[in-house]
């Protein structure tokens, strides 16, 4: 649910990534957060499915793991978030906690490409959010757990084709997957798991 406290730690958020997109500071102290329509996406995907399990690969400041627990709130779920960098990982645990939704998401902490291979359990939405070098093996990992039926999100896929037009073609030409490039913000990979 999208209730005042949510509301005022995206705003919150919104307004600090608009500053130090001003300040001009390098990257790895940025937030990188996703637009404020994608995360109105990830909403809309999450919240109408009952029970929605979510990973999220790169929950830097915990921008878009809000709008994902938001929705996962709505008919029952939880998001899990993977995050390695530990200033985010602190300030992920306080804006999750400031919106209320401590409940509905937890992180892991340490290297996706290490973590996900060893959480137990299966996701019907995962998002891809980290360093586009790594979206192929995140995606191989990722796909070990999800089951047909699941979808795999994967963010900046237009904003950084150069780097990850390969990703959505390895994805578009695999026969046990329908994937679609939609033309979001800075680009969303949708990757449904057909078998
Ligand atoms: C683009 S930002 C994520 C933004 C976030 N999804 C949001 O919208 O609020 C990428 C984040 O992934 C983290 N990251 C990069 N590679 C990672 C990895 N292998 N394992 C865990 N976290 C990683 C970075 O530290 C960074 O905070």
């Amino acid at each position: 649910m999208l209730d005042g406290r949510v509301r005022s730690v995206l705003e919150r958020l919104e307004l600090e990534t608009d500053r130090e997109k001003r300040q001009n500071l390098p990257r790895e102290v940025r937030s990188r957060q996703v637009e404020r329509t994608t995360g109105r996406f990830l909403f809309a995907l999450v919240a109408p499915q009952t029970d929605c399990e979510v990973l999220e690969i790169g929950g830097s400041r915990g921008y878009s793991s809000i709008w994902l627990a938001a929705g996962a709130r709505y008919l029952g779920g939880h998001v899990l978030s993977t995050e390695n960098d530990p200033k985010k990982i602190a300030a992920w645990r306080e804006n999750v906690a400031d919106a209320g939704l401590e409940d509905w998401a937890d992180l892991v902490e340490g290297d996706a490409l290490e973590t996900v291979a060893k959480i137990d359990d299966v996701f019907d939405v995962v998002l891809i959010d980290a360093e586009k070098d790594d979206y192929e093996a995140l995606f191989q990992v990722a796909r070990t757990k999800v089951e047909p039926g699941g979808l795999v999100v994967a963010d900046n896929v237009l904003s950084h084709e150069e780097t990850l037009g390969a990703y959505s073609r390895a994805r578009q030409d695999d026969p046990t997957l329908e994937s679609v490039t939609v033309p979001l913000d800075r680009g969303l990979e949708l990757t449904v798991v057909l078998r």
